[in-house]
């Protein structure tokens, strides 16, 4: 018996590296909408748009998102999501794509 409990915590998925693309699709726009605009275009904070965001690469737009703007209102999400999901809007913020 001991081993099927072996073989069930291990088949548990762990879920990392996975992400729930349209609820961060929602934060994107509602979350950081409510500052850069629901269309992303800029409100109190600056243009999130492909064009104006070029000179990021991904990585280095996720530690933007994950550490913010100190001094600003840009708030730290790090303590609110994972690296990946971090990526994930990086890479969705660059390209538009979401999968
Ligand atoms: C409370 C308001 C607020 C929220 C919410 C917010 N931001 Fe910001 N953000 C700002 C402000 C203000 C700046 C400009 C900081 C500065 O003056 O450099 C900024 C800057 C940025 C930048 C740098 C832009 C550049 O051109 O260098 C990125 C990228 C960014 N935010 C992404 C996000 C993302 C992604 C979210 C949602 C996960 C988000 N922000 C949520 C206010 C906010």
């Amino acid at each position: 018996m001991r081993s099927l409990l072996v073989l069930f915590l291990f088949c548990t998925p762990v879920r990392a590296g996975e992400v729930n693309s349209d609820a961060l699709k929602r934060l994107v726009h509602q979350d950081c909408g409510s500052c850069h605009g629901l269309t992303l275009k800029g409100g109190l904070g600056p243009d999130l748009r492909m064009e104006t965001l070029a000179h990021y690469d991904r990585e280095g737009l996720a530690s933007v998102i994950l550490n913010g703007v100190p001094g600003t209102p840009m708030p730290p999400w790090e303590p609110l999501m994972s690296d990946d999901e971090a990526l994930w809007i990086a890479q969705y913020l660059l390209t538009g794509e979401s999968e």
